[in-house]
């Protein structure tokens, strides 16, 4: 703890001292618990742009530099040299594995893949047209329902097992309500094959014959993971951590979070970017689209641009943007999507409204466009964002418990509602 402190003095003059909290890096902040036992005044954040909610050491992430790092590593190089387990393992415990590590990880998740068979005829009862991110939410909520023994959160050991069965049968999950999607019978995870060759074998393959991963496919599918899987305090995040400071169990915890992220305004832009390319169209439609962006009347926002934290590129669409050129030519696809995307990019960005107000493509922009290739329906891209952000979600909660300046979340407000008055008998309304 700094010993610098801020003083506030309010209109009545009552003066204030706050301590000043700072973190290894980053900027320093106001700690204002004591502010409204020294003031009468509380802080006002709709949005919570300007306040930090919790200590973290997971991620750091400089919105105007377009600095992403996991545990201190920059995201280009974890990218570039790690894999989705390796990055799994460093989020949860802070540190690299050695090839023991990683090996007895790897295989422990491996160990977790199949979910309870009842939980299967659960999945079976939806209809088939149920969105995915509805099945997901419902089917990892029920988990509570099904796996009593890892679910004491007071219990280091159980709440470990909870993280692991999490990160290790969502995809499992993912690809079951695939298979219900398309009215094809569920796979059994094969432990064979590494995290996201599983994946597209559950969701590709058939009893019928046998189904060889593509090895592209499965490379691109774990960088896409690596940079999804964690980013700080974002809306999913901060849910998961509230349901978490209840002493709720995980897996109503991750289903929350799960729900939080499927909003378009945070992980379901990946799937309405896609809808958006496709209403766009054409490259001659680019500016009427740009316009409707701007227009203040018109509901309709550039999805897959803008960030509340991001001032500047955000570092994963520069990645993505660079394996989508990779990856469909490396599958010999030509997407006519893919220019849409990177002219409507080129226009925006040279657009006054994007540029005044910091506006570039988020790592939702060009996602879509691999998972697009991969064969995958546009409501399937935010489950793979599910999937990938369920590694720092339970990152983030088990955090939590490690954290002494824990407490219940409960944010207060501005009142602006009627004044006290007595109540009307109705035969006098
Ligand atoms: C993710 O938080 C995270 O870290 C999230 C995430 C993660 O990894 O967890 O990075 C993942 O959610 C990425 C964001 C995906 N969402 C979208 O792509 C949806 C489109 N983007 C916007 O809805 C918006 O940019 C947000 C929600 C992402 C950010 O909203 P803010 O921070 O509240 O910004 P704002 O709405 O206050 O916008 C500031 C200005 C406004 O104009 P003015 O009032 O100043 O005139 O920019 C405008 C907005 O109207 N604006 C946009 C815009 N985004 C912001 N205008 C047109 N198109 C857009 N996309």
């Amino acid at each position: 703890m700094s010993d610098k402190f801020v003083k506030v003095t309010t209109p009545e003059g009552v003066t204030a001292e706050l301590p000043v909290k700072e973190g290894v890096i980053g900027p320093p902040t106001f700690d204002v618990k004591t502010l409204h036992k020294q003031t009468g005044y509380f802080t006002y954040d709709s949005g919570f742009a300007a306040t930090g909610a919790c200590e973290s050491g997971i991620t750091f992430i400089d919105g105007e530099k377009g600095i992403l790092q996991y545990r201190g590593y920059p995201i280009e190089q974890l990218a570039e040299n790690s894999n989705f387990i390796e990055v799994a393992y460093l989020l949860m415990n802070g540190e690299l594995p050695n090839k023991a590590e990683f090996k007895s990880f790897d295989e422990e998740i491996t160990r977790h893949t199949m979910v309870h068979e009842k939980i299967r005829s659960l999945m079976k009862g939806f209809q088939y047209d149920a969105h995915p991110m509805a099945m997901m939410m419902s089917v990892i909520g029920s988990f509570a329902a099904f796996y009593h023994e890892g679910m004491s959160v007071d219990d280091a050991k159980d709440r470990r097992l909870a993280a692991i069965r999490l990160i290790a049968k969502m995809p499992t999950v993912a690809a079951a309500v695939y298979k219900n999607y398309i009215g094809q019978p569920f796979m059994y995870p094969r432990n064979d094959l590494n995290f996201t060759e599983r994946l597209l074998h559950m969701m590709y393959g058939v009893p019928a014959e046998p189904y060889e991963v593509n090895p592209v496919a499965a490379k691109a599918l774990d960088l896409l993971f690596i940079l999804h899987a964690d980013h700080e305090q974002n809306a999913s995040t901060s849910t998961v951590r509230l349901v978490g400071s209840t002493g709720a169990n995980p897996f109503a915890c991750i289903s929350a979070g799960i729900a939080s992220l499927w909003g378009p305004a945070h992980g379901g832009a990946n799937e309405a970017v896609l809808n958006m390319l496709g209403e766009i169209g054409d490259v001659s439609n680019i500016e009427k689209y740009v316009a409707k962006a701007k227009d203040k009347n018109d509901p309709f926002r550039l999805m897959g641009f803008g960030h509340r934290v991001y001032k500047n590129y955000d570092p994963r669409a520069t990645i993505i943007r660079k394996a989508c050129h990779e990856v469909l030519d490396d599958l010999g696809i030509d997407d006519p999507q893919l220019e849409l995307a990177m002219k409507l990019e080129e226009i925006a960005l040279k657009d006054e409204y994007f540029v005044q107000r910091k506006l570039y493509p988020n790592v939702d922009f060009y996602s879509g466009i691999i998972y697009k290739a991969l064969g995958m329906p546009t409501q399937m891209f935010t489950v793979m964002f599910a999937i990938a952000r369920t590694v720092g979600w339970v990152s983030q909660w088990l955090e939590q418990y490690e954290t002494a300046d824990t407490r219940i979340g409960r944010p207060r407000q501005l009142y602006t509602g009627p004044v006290t008055r007595d109540f009307v008998n109705i035969d006098k309304r």
